[in-house]
Protein backbone atom coordinates (compact mmCIF):
# COMPACT_ATOMS: atom_id res chain seq x y z
CA UNK A 1 0.00 0.00 0.00
CA UNK A 2 1.33 3.44 -0.75
CA UNK A 3 0.89 6.23 1.89
CA UNK A 4 -1.07 8.99 0.68
CA UNK A 5 1.42 12.24 0.81
CA UNK A 6 0.16 15.41 1.38
CA UNK A 7 -0.45 18.21 -1.37
CA UNK A 8 -1.28 20.35 1.28
CA UNK A 9 0.65 23.89 0.20
CA UNK A 10 4.36 23.88 -0.41
CA UNK A 11 5.70 24.90 2.86
CA UNK A 12 8.63 23.93 4.11
CA UNK A 13 6.68 22.74 7.14
CA UNK A 14 3.90 20.78 4.61
CA UNK A 15 6.83 19.12 2.96
CA UNK A 16 7.94 18.31 6.20
CA UNK A 17 5.21 16.42 7.38
CA UNK A 18 4.76 14.90 3.81
CA UNK A 19 8.71 13.71 3.97
CA UNK A 20 10.55 13.17 7.05
CA UNK A 21 10.50 10.74 9.76
CA UNK A 22 11.42 12.89 12.74
CA UNK A 23 14.07 10.99 15.69
CA UNK A 24 12.78 11.20 18.98
CA UNK A 25 9.54 13.05 18.34
CA UNK A 26 5.85 11.98 18.88
CA UNK A 27 5.04 11.25 15.40
CA UNK A 28 1.31 11.16 15.99
CA UNK A 29 1.61 14.78 17.30
CA UNK A 30 3.21 15.97 14.70
CA UNK A 31 0.92 14.90 12.10
CA UNK A 32 -0.96 17.82 13.50
CA UNK A 33 1.31 20.14 15.06
CA UNK A 34 4.21 19.80 12.37
CA UNK A 35 7.63 21.29 12.63
CA UNK A 36 9.24 23.91 13.94
CA UNK A 37 12.08 25.18 11.12
CA UNK A 38 14.93 26.87 12.16
CA UNK A 39 16.81 29.10 9.48
CA UNK A 40 19.43 29.98 10.69
CA UNK A 41 22.62 30.43 14.05
CA UNK A 42 24.47 32.90 15.25
CA UNK A 43 26.85 32.78 18.76
CA UNK A 44 24.33 30.86 21.33
CA UNK A 45 21.20 31.80 18.91
CA UNK A 46 19.30 30.25 16.54
CA UNK A 47 16.43 31.57 14.27
CA UNK A 48 13.16 30.34 13.07
CA UNK A 49 12.39 30.70 9.57
CA UNK A 50 9.94 34.05 11.10
CA UNK A 51 12.84 35.44 11.89
CA UNK A 52 11.98 35.04 15.61
CA UNK A 53 15.38 34.46 17.68
CA UNK A 54 16.20 31.87 20.73
CA UNK A 55 18.65 31.61 23.28
CA UNK A 56 20.36 28.08 22.29
CA UNK A 57 20.04 26.61 26.06
CA UNK A 58 20.83 23.31 24.91
CA UNK A 59 23.99 24.13 21.98
CA UNK A 60 21.48 21.90 19.80
CA UNK A 61 22.18 18.30 21.19
CA UNK A 62 24.52 19.55 23.88
CA UNK A 63 27.06 20.23 21.11
CA UNK A 64 27.52 22.87 19.53
CA UNK A 65 30.47 24.38 22.08
CA UNK A 66 31.74 26.85 19.97
CA UNK A 67 28.50 28.38 18.98
CA UNK A 68 27.00 28.92 15.41
CA UNK A 69 29.29 30.74 12.85
CA UNK A 70 32.51 30.10 13.64
CA UNK A 71 34.18 31.19 10.79
CA UNK A 72 37.32 29.11 11.54
CA UNK A 73 35.62 26.10 11.20
CA UNK A 74 33.86 26.59 7.86
CA UNK A 75 37.47 27.42 6.25
CA UNK A 76 39.04 24.50 8.07
CA UNK A 77 36.16 22.53 5.95
CA UNK A 78 36.56 24.25 3.05
CA UNK A 79 40.37 23.63 2.68
CA UNK A 80 40.38 20.13 3.41
CA UNK A 81 37.05 19.83 1.23
CA UNK A 82 39.33 21.61 -1.70
CA UNK A 83 42.20 19.04 -0.88
CA UNK A 84 40.90 16.31 -0.33
CA UNK A 85 37.39 15.92 -0.15
CA UNK A 86 36.75 12.52 1.59
CA UNK A 87 39.04 9.11 1.51
CA UNK A 88 38.82 6.17 3.67
CA UNK A 89 41.66 4.48 6.09
CA UNK A 90 40.56 1.30 5.47
CA UNK A 91 43.59 -1.69 4.05
CA UNK A 92 46.86 0.51 5.04
CA UNK A 93 45.58 3.75 3.54
CA UNK A 94 45.67 6.68 5.76
CA UNK A 95 45.57 10.87 5.29
CA UNK A 96 47.07 14.22 7.35
CA UNK A 97 44.09 15.06 9.10
CA UNK A 98 43.18 11.68 10.39
CA UNK A 99 46.70 11.12 11.95
CA UNK A 100 46.95 14.54 13.11
CA UNK A 101 43.41 14.17 15.24
CA UNK A 102 44.31 10.73 16.61
CA UNK A 103 47.92 12.30 17.96
CA UNK A 104 46.28 15.42 19.38
CA UNK A 105 43.46 13.43 20.90
CA UNK A 106 46.27 10.85 22.40
CA UNK A 107 47.63 14.11 24.05
CA UNK A 108 45.33 15.08 25.81
CA UNK A 109 43.91 12.11 26.99
CA UNK A 110 43.30 11.78 30.52
CA UNK A 111 44.98 8.67 31.58
CA UNK A 112 47.87 6.95 29.37
CA UNK A 113 46.50 6.04 25.99
CA UNK A 114 47.66 3.98 22.86
CA UNK A 115 45.35 4.63 19.61
CA UNK A 116 42.30 5.99 18.31
CA UNK A 117 39.67 4.46 16.33
CA UNK A 118 37.11 6.54 14.35
CA UNK A 119 33.53 6.46 13.63
CA UNK A 120 30.55 9.19 13.15
CA UNK A 121 28.58 9.42 16.36
CA UNK A 122 28.43 8.61 19.93
CA UNK A 123 26.26 5.70 19.59
CA UNK A 124 28.70 4.04 16.60
CA UNK A 125 31.87 5.03 19.28
CA UNK A 126 30.02 2.95 21.99
CA UNK A 127 28.61 -0.19 19.90
CA UNK A 128 32.78 -0.12 18.37
CA UNK A 129 33.70 -0.01 22.61
CA UNK A 130 31.27 -3.09 22.95
CA UNK A 131 33.01 -4.83 20.19
CA UNK A 132 36.55 -4.55 21.30
CA UNK A 133 35.77 -5.55 24.83
CA UNK A 134 34.34 -8.91 23.24
CA UNK A 135 37.38 -9.23 20.74
CA UNK A 136 40.08 -8.20 24.01
CA UNK A 137 38.43 -11.07 26.00
CA UNK A 138 38.80 -13.59 22.93
CA UNK A 139 41.96 -12.85 22.54
CA UNK A 140 43.06 -13.09 25.92
CA UNK A 141 40.92 -16.96 26.09
CA UNK A 142 37.94 -15.80 28.50
CA UNK A 143 35.07 -16.01 25.77
CA UNK A 144 32.61 -16.32 29.11
CA UNK A 145 33.78 -12.62 30.21
CA UNK A 146 31.36 -10.69 27.49
CA UNK A 147 28.48 -9.18 30.29
CA UNK A 148 28.37 -5.35 30.04
CA UNK A 149 27.51 -3.65 32.89
CA UNK A 150 25.57 -0.33 32.22
CA UNK A 151 23.05 2.16 35.16
CA UNK A 152 18.90 3.32 35.19
CA UNK A 153 19.16 6.01 33.24
CA UNK A 154 22.28 5.95 31.01
CA UNK A 155 22.47 7.34 28.16
CA UNK A 156 25.20 5.72 25.41
CA UNK A 157 23.20 5.91 22.02
CA UNK A 158 20.56 4.17 20.45
CA UNK A 159 21.96 1.24 17.91
CA UNK A 160 20.70 -2.18 18.89
CA UNK A 161 23.60 -2.99 21.17
CA UNK A 162 24.33 0.95 22.61
CA UNK A 163 20.44 1.04 22.63
CA UNK A 164 20.64 -2.06 25.29
CA UNK A 165 22.90 -0.38 27.26
CA UNK A 166 20.97 2.90 27.63
CA UNK A 167 18.93 2.59 30.60
CA UNK A 168 15.69 4.28 29.68
CA UNK A 169 12.51 2.76 29.21
CA UNK A 170 11.77 4.43 25.83
CA UNK A 171 14.53 2.86 24.35
CA UNK A 172 13.87 -0.71 25.01
CA UNK A 173 9.64 -0.65 24.84
CA UNK A 174 8.71 -2.95 21.51
CA UNK A 175 11.88 -2.73 19.70
CA UNK A 176 12.75 -5.94 21.76
CA UNK A 177 15.56 -4.87 23.77
CA UNK A 178 17.79 -4.71 25.80
CA UNK A 179 19.57 -7.45 23.60
CA UNK A 180 21.25 -10.65 26.71
CA UNK A 181 24.50 -10.22 28.35
CA UNK A 182 23.72 -6.22 29.14
CA UNK A 183 22.80 -5.57 32.87
CA UNK A 184 21.89 -2.06 34.35
CA UNK A 185 22.87 -1.30 38.21
CA UNK A 186 21.65 1.46 40.25
CA UNK A 187 21.32 5.44 39.04
CA UNK A 188 24.15 7.60 41.57
CA UNK A 189 21.07 10.35 41.48
CA UNK A 190 21.13 11.29 45.27
CA UNK A 191 17.79 13.09 45.41
CA UNK A 192 16.12 10.21 44.14
CA UNK A 193 17.80 7.25 45.34
CA UNK A 194 19.08 7.91 48.63
CA UNK A 195 18.19 6.43 51.57
CA UNK A 196 16.48 9.12 54.69
CA UNK A 197 19.17 11.29 55.97
CA UNK A 198 21.77 8.99 53.92
CA UNK A 199 25.15 11.26 52.83
CA UNK A 200 26.51 11.29 49.55
CA UNK A 201 29.40 9.44 50.74
CA UNK A 202 27.10 6.73 52.45
CA UNK A 203 25.27 6.52 49.64
CA UNK A 204 28.96 5.68 47.41
CA UNK A 205 29.54 3.39 49.76
CA UNK A 206 25.93 1.48 49.50
CA UNK A 207 26.26 1.93 45.68
CA UNK A 208 30.07 0.45 45.58
CA UNK A 209 28.26 -2.39 47.69
CA UNK A 210 25.50 -2.86 45.37
CA UNK A 211 27.69 -2.97 42.70
CA UNK A 212 29.81 -5.80 44.43
CA UNK A 213 26.73 -7.75 44.66
CA UNK A 214 25.47 -7.57 41.42
CA UNK A 215 29.04 -8.80 40.31
CA UNK A 216 28.71 -11.30 42.19
CA UNK A 217 25.42 -12.82 41.59
CA UNK A 218 25.96 -12.44 38.00
CA UNK A 219 29.43 -14.27 38.28
CA UNK A 220 32.70 -12.14 37.65
CA UNK A 221 34.06 -14.18 35.66
CA UNK A 222 31.55 -13.31 32.71
CA UNK A 223 31.02 -9.52 33.36
CA UNK A 224 33.74 -8.20 31.06
CA UNK A 225 33.11 -3.92 31.54
CA UNK A 226 31.17 -1.52 32.56
CA UNK A 227 30.00 2.01 31.03
CA UNK A 228 29.55 5.00 32.59
CA UNK A 229 29.18 8.83 32.08
CA UNK A 230 31.23 10.91 34.11
CA UNK A 231 28.11 12.84 34.69
CA UNK A 232 24.54 11.61 33.49
CA UNK A 233 23.23 13.90 30.37
CA UNK A 234 19.85 12.30 28.79
CA UNK A 235 18.85 10.25 31.90
CA UNK A 236 18.16 13.76 33.45
CA UNK A 237 21.78 15.18 34.36
CA UNK A 238 22.87 13.32 37.42
CA UNK A 239 25.80 14.48 38.97
CA UNK A 240 27.50 11.40 41.04
CA UNK A 241 27.46 11.71 44.71
CA UNK A 242 30.89 12.47 46.19
CA UNK A 243 33.44 9.48 46.45
CA UNK A 244 31.01 7.02 43.71
CA UNK A 245 34.11 6.35 41.31
CA UNK A 246 36.58 6.32 44.02
CA UNK A 247 34.53 3.98 45.65
CA UNK A 248 33.24 1.66 42.68
CA UNK A 249 36.61 1.62 40.48
CA UNK A 250 37.80 -0.47 43.20
CA UNK A 251 35.36 -2.79 42.58
CA UNK A 252 35.80 -3.14 39.10
CA UNK A 253 39.52 -3.64 39.27
CA UNK A 254 39.37 -6.58 41.89
CA UNK A 255 37.09 -8.78 39.36
CA UNK A 256 39.27 -7.55 36.09
CA UNK A 257 36.28 -5.86 34.94
CA UNK A 258 36.99 -2.60 32.31
CA UNK A 259 35.87 0.63 32.56
CA UNK A 260 33.99 2.53 29.38
CA UNK A 261 33.96 6.71 29.88
CA UNK A 262 31.41 7.43 28.12
CA UNK A 263 32.67 11.61 27.51
CA UNK A 264 30.19 12.35 24.11
CA UNK A 265 28.68 15.11 26.57
CA UNK A 266 31.06 15.90 29.06
CA UNK A 267 34.51 16.00 27.35
CA UNK A 268 36.46 19.00 25.88
CA UNK A 269 35.35 21.16 28.92
CA UNK A 270 31.88 21.11 29.69
CA UNK A 271 32.15 20.09 33.53
CA UNK A 272 34.98 22.52 34.15
CA UNK A 273 38.06 20.12 33.19
CA UNK A 274 39.02 19.38 29.77
CA UNK A 275 37.38 15.77 30.55
CA UNK A 276 34.47 14.71 32.47
CA UNK A 277 36.77 12.14 34.26
CA UNK A 278 38.69 14.51 35.69
CA UNK A 279 35.89 15.91 37.46
CA UNK A 280 34.85 12.91 38.82
CA UNK A 281 38.06 10.98 38.76
CA UNK A 282 37.60 7.88 36.52
CA UNK A 283 40.63 6.25 34.87
CA UNK A 284 38.65 4.60 32.23
CA UNK A 285 40.55 1.81 29.83
CA UNK A 286 38.32 3.02 26.80
CA UNK A 287 37.11 6.77 26.42
CA UNK A 288 33.93 7.48 23.81
CA UNK A 289 34.01 11.47 22.90
CA UNK A 290 31.84 12.69 19.45
CA UNK A 291 29.64 15.98 19.80
CA UNK A 292 32.14 18.81 20.97
CA UNK A 293 34.76 17.04 19.34
CA UNK A 294 33.75 19.18 16.29
CA UNK A 295 31.73 21.56 17.99
CA UNK A 296 28.82 19.63 16.35
CA UNK A 297 29.55 21.23 13.01
CA UNK A 298 30.22 17.68 11.20
CA UNK A 299 29.64 14.58 12.41
CA UNK A 300 32.69 12.70 14.15
CA UNK A 301 33.71 10.15 17.56
CA UNK A 302 36.50 8.73 18.75
CA UNK A 303 37.30 5.83 20.70
CA UNK A 304 40.43 6.23 22.42
CA UNK A 305 41.62 2.75 24.32
CA UNK A 306 45.18 1.55 26.67
CA UNK A 307 47.33 -0.39 24.95
CA UNK A 308 46.43 -3.65 26.26
CA UNK A 309 43.50 -3.15 24.28
CA UNK A 310 44.93 -2.52 21.46
CA UNK A 311 47.50 -5.40 21.68
CA UNK A 312 44.50 -8.01 21.87
CA UNK A 313 43.29 -6.18 18.62
CA UNK A 314 46.78 -6.58 16.92
CA UNK A 315 46.98 -10.44 18.23
CA UNK A 316 43.09 -11.26 17.05
CA UNK A 317 43.89 -9.33 14.00
CA UNK A 318 47.20 -11.42 12.73
CA UNK A 319 44.93 -15.08 13.87
CA UNK A 320 41.93 -13.87 12.29
CA UNK A 321 43.97 -11.92 8.95
CA UNK A 322 42.15 -8.62 9.50
CA UNK A 323 40.31 -5.83 12.14
CA UNK A 324 37.27 -6.80 10.88
CA UNK A 325 35.45 -3.45 12.06
CA UNK A 326 35.14 0.30 10.53
CA UNK A 327 33.12 2.36 9.41
CA UNK A 328 33.60 3.84 5.32
CA UNK A 329 33.59 7.46 7.29
CA UNK A 330 36.29 6.19 10.09
CA UNK A 331 38.42 9.65 9.84
CA UNK A 332 36.34 11.47 7.22
CA UNK A 333 39.12 13.80 6.28
CA UNK A 334 36.99 16.83 6.13
CA UNK A 335 35.43 16.26 9.54
CA UNK A 336 38.60 15.34 11.16
CA UNK A 337 40.24 18.60 9.89
CA UNK A 338 36.84 20.74 11.30
CA UNK A 339 37.57 18.59 14.97
CA UNK A 340 41.58 19.18 14.88
CA UNK A 341 40.55 22.99 14.02
CA UNK A 342 37.80 22.77 17.09
CA UNK A 343 40.58 21.18 19.40
CA UNK A 344 42.98 24.43 18.18
CA UNK A 345 40.26 26.73 19.17
CA UNK A 346 39.98 25.37 22.37
CA UNK A 347 43.37 25.73 23.19
CA UNK A 348 43.79 28.94 21.64
CA UNK A 349 41.09 30.68 23.69
CA UNK A 350 41.42 28.45 27.12
CA UNK A 351 37.80 27.13 26.28
CA UNK A 352 38.10 25.11 30.08
CA UNK A 353 39.26 28.62 32.17
CA UNK A 354 36.06 30.76 30.09
CA UNK A 355 33.92 27.71 31.40
CA UNK A 356 35.79 28.08 34.91
CA UNK A 357 34.82 31.68 34.49
CA UNK A 358 31.24 31.58 33.98
CA UNK A 359 30.26 28.32 35.25
CA UNK A 360 29.87 30.19 38.95
CA UNK A 361 27.22 32.04 37.20
CA UNK A 362 25.59 29.81 35.92
CA UNK A 363 25.11 27.15 38.44
CA UNK A 364 24.68 29.90 41.36
CA UNK A 365 21.88 30.91 38.98
CA UNK A 366 20.37 27.56 38.63
CA UNK A 367 20.64 26.88 42.49
CA UNK A 368 18.67 29.79 43.02
CA UNK A 369 15.53 28.05 41.18
CA UNK A 370 15.48 25.13 43.85
CA UNK A 371 13.43 27.58 46.08
CA UNK A 372 11.04 28.13 42.88
CA UNK A 373 7.46 26.58 44.09
CA UNK A 374 8.17 24.07 41.01
CA UNK A 375 11.40 22.69 41.20
CA UNK A 376 12.38 19.66 43.49
CA UNK A 377 16.20 19.90 42.93
CA UNK A 378 18.47 22.19 41.41
CA UNK A 379 21.92 20.19 40.23
CA UNK A 380 24.52 20.46 38.01
CA UNK A 381 28.18 21.61 37.13
CA UNK A 382 30.33 23.49 34.85
CA UNK A 383 28.00 24.22 32.31
CA UNK A 384 25.37 21.61 33.03
CA UNK A 385 22.52 21.64 34.77
CA UNK A 386 19.04 20.37 35.24
CA UNK A 387 15.58 21.37 37.23
CA UNK A 388 13.85 18.58 38.44
CA UNK A 389 10.42 19.66 38.69
CA UNK A 390 7.57 17.92 41.27
CA UNK A 391 4.28 18.41 42.70
CA UNK A 392 5.27 18.05 46.14
CA UNK A 393 9.06 20.20 47.52
CA UNK A 394 8.48 18.23 50.64
CA UNK A 395 7.69 14.60 49.81
CA UNK A 396 9.01 14.98 46.22
CA UNK A 397 6.25 13.62 44.48
CA UNK A 398 6.30 13.74 40.68
CA UNK A 399 3.60 15.85 38.76
CA UNK A 400 0.57 13.31 37.31
CA UNK A 401 1.20 12.39 34.46
CA UNK A 402 4.42 12.23 34.88
CA UNK A 403 6.00 14.52 32.29
CA UNK A 404 3.33 16.98 31.41
CA UNK A 405 4.82 19.61 33.84
CA UNK A 406 8.12 19.18 31.78
CA UNK A 407 6.54 19.28 28.32
CA UNK A 408 4.77 22.45 29.45
CA UNK A 409 7.96 24.13 30.80
CA UNK A 410 9.89 23.32 27.76
CA UNK A 411 6.92 24.67 25.90
CA UNK A 412 6.59 28.44 27.91
CA UNK A 413 10.54 27.97 27.61
CA UNK A 414 10.05 28.40 23.85
CA UNK A 415 7.30 31.00 24.18
CA UNK A 416 9.89 33.36 26.19
CA UNK A 417 12.63 32.48 23.50
CA UNK A 418 14.61 29.79 25.22
CA UNK A 419 15.26 26.45 23.75
CA UNK A 420 15.93 24.21 26.71
CA UNK A 421 15.09 20.29 27.29
CA UNK A 422 12.49 18.18 29.21
CA UNK A 423 13.37 14.81 29.84
CA UNK A 424 10.25 13.25 31.53
CA UNK A 425 10.01 16.26 34.43
CA UNK A 426 13.89 17.23 34.30
CA UNK A 427 14.27 20.31 32.35
CA UNK A 428 17.87 20.23 31.03
CA UNK A 429 20.86 23.17 30.44
CA UNK A 430 23.72 23.19 28.00
CA UNK A 431 24.64 25.98 26.36
CA UNK A 432 27.29 26.45 24.15
CA UNK A 433 30.85 26.80 25.73
CA UNK A 434 31.29 30.03 24.49
CA UNK A 435 28.15 31.52 26.63
CA UNK A 436 29.08 35.13 28.42
CA UNK A 437 27.94 35.77 31.60
CA UNK A 438 25.64 38.44 30.45
CA UNK A 439 23.99 35.57 28.20
CA UNK A 440 24.06 33.60 31.59
CA UNK A 441 21.59 35.79 33.25
CA UNK A 442 19.20 35.74 29.73
CA UNK A 443 19.24 32.69 29.59
CA UNK A 444 17.39 32.41 33.77
CA UNK A 445 15.62 35.02 33.15
CA UNK A 446 13.93 33.57 30.34
CA UNK A 447 13.68 30.27 32.04
CA UNK A 448 11.87 32.39 35.07
CA UNK A 449 9.45 33.50 33.29
CA UNK A 450 8.28 30.27 31.85
CA UNK A 451 8.64 28.90 35.26
CA UNK A 452 6.36 31.36 36.92
CA UNK A 453 4.46 31.07 33.78
CA UNK A 454 3.49 27.03 34.36
CA UNK A 455 3.04 28.30 38.29
CA UNK A 456 -0.66 29.37 37.14
CA UNK A 457 -1.25 26.40 34.82
CA UNK A 458 -0.30 23.75 37.21
CA UNK A 459 -1.15 25.27 40.29
CA UNK A 460 -4.29 26.80 39.15
C1 LIG B 1 26.52 10.26 26.80
C2 LIG B 1 26.07 9.95 25.40
N1 LIG B 1 26.55 8.86 24.78
C3 LIG B 1 26.19 8.55 23.53
C4 LIG B 1 25.30 9.33 22.83
C5 LIG B 1 24.89 8.94 21.45
O1 LIG B 1 25.41 9.82 20.53
P1 LIG B 1 24.78 9.95 19.05
O2 LIG B 1 23.44 10.58 19.21
O3 LIG B 1 25.78 10.84 18.35
O4 LIG B 1 24.74 8.60 18.48
C6 LIG B 1 24.79 10.49 23.42
C7 LIG B 1 23.83 11.34 22.70
O5 LIG B 1 23.26 12.27 23.24
C8 LIG B 1 25.16 10.79 24.75
O6 LIG B 1 24.66 11.85 25.38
Amino acid sequence: MTAPVSTAGNSAASRDKAFVLHPYTNLDAHETQGPMIIERGEGIRVFDDGGRDYIEGMASLWCVSLGWGEERLVQAATKQMRQLSTYHIFGHKSHEPGIDLAEKLIGLAPVPMSKVFFANSGSEANDTAIKLIWYYNNALGRPEKKKILSRQRAYHGVTVATASLTGLPNNHRDFDLPIARIIHGDCPHHYRNALEGESEEAFATRLAEQLEALILAEGPDTVAAMFAEPVMGAGGVVVPPATYFAKIQPVLKKYDILLVADEVICGFGRTGNFWGSQTVGMQPDILTCAKQLSSGYLPISAVVVTDAIYRACVDESRKIGTFGHGYTYSAHPVAAAVALETLNIYEERDIVGHVRSVAPAFQSRLKALAEHPLVGEARGIGLIGALELVADKATKAPFDPPGRAGALVNGLAQDNGLIVRAMGDSIALCPPLVISEAEIHETFDRLTKALDAAVSVLRG
